[in-house]
């Protein structure tokens, strides 16, 4: 539904996103993730054929984004990081004149406008002006604007930043619900945000990809390598040796009797030689289990990464 290859763009002598190449499948809810500054909105808005790339080809539902914006606008709804509703306009009256916009044909209008204040749950608001909503009510304001044409493709930039942690969950539910039947790219700076969203994440840091995965493949991929955490009866020096020596293990760390046991990732399974072995050594295992690796640990390593082969080139925030 969406392919994007070697994308590029340069504000004046500014490069913002550098070479971006990925693939989008129709009812995917796909997350980009980055620090601010990363290339999150520049490559929206060139997906959503609001500004040329410098360089690279993106084709949006069949539609070249450089060729032919017009029909790529058509199958695209796009809530832009500061939704641009009108702030004199009442609610309903807004989307009416967006459905105009975005052609929708005059017979089913009413009916469109009805079903997206529906789905954003804006029936109470419909006739109050825009300017006097919160913040909440604009974003679903925004929001509906984007699904008034159903679209096939959804483009959301950082939809719920703003909101309150009530209206956050009723937005991020609202956007879960629209996936199947749409496809949906949304950018965040917060990693829960997309983690609870998507379905898949794509990590953009200085305008590069940093990681392009599933939420457990990226939590997989980034582990170093695959850390067990034992609890044992009777730690003791000689057998935390015994075990650093077997073959696959890169670092045994104690704790008191917590010992946390790293296996060298792409080596073959070893759990079972070192439990045998604390057994052997008469440390008593009482458990032994995977040690949880935070996201936000694996989130600051992709993108400290990524910073550090990027300081060469010019740019930053
Ligand atoms: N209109 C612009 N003119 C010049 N530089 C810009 C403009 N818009 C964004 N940038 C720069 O491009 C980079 C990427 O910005 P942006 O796409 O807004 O990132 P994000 O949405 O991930 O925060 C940043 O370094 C930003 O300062
Ligand atoms: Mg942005």
């Amino acid at each position: 539904m969406i392919s994007v290859s070697h994308l590029t763009k340069f504000y004046g002598p500014r490069k913002a996103i550098d070479d971006l190449s990925f693939e989008v499948q129709k009812g995917e809810i796909v997350g980009f993730l980055g620090p601010n500054g990363a290339g999150k909105s520049t490559t929206m808005k060139i997906l959503t054929g609001f500004m040329p790339a410098t360089d690279g080809k993106a084709v949006v539902a069949g539609h070249d984004v450089f060729e032919d914006p017009i029909s790529v606008k058509r199958n695209v709804g796009y809530l832009p990081e500061t939704p641009p509703v009108y702030t004199e306009m009442k609610v309903k009256d807004y989307l009416e004149f967006t459905g105009k916009l975005h052609q929708v044909p005059t017979t089913s209008l009413s009916k469109s406008v009805k079903n997206a204040i529906e789905r954003t749950s804006l029936g109470d608001v419909q006739n109050r002006l825009i300017g006097n909503l919160s913040k909440g009510y604009r974003q679903r304001v925004g929001l509906a604007q984007a699904l008034l044409h159903n679209p096939k493709v959804l483009i959301l930039d950082e939809p719920t930043v703003g909101l309150d942690p009530k209206q956050i969950i009723e937005i991020r539910e609202l956007i879960k619900s629209l996936g199947g039947d749409h496809t949906v790219i949304l950018s965040s700076h917060i990693l829960p945000e997309v983690t609870a969203i998507c379905q898949r994440i794509i990590v953009l840091a200085r305008g590069k990809i940093a990681a392009e995965d599933s939420l457990e493949g990226l939590t997989m991929r980034m582990k170093k390598g695959l850390i067990y955490s034992m609890e044992v009866k009777k730690p003791s020096s000689e057998g935390v040796d015994a075990i650093r020596k077997i073959p696959g293990i890169s670092g045994v760390s104690s704790n008191g009797s917590k010992l946390l046991v790293e296996m060298t990732a792409g080596s073959r399974d070893v759990r079972d030689q070192v439990v045998e072995m604390a057994v052997n050594r008469g440390m008593g295992v009482l458990e032994f289990s995977p040690e949880k690796v935070s996201l936000e640990e694996i989130f600051l390593q992709l993108t400290t990464e990524e910073n550090h082969s990027a300081a060469a080139h010019a740019g930053g925030m």
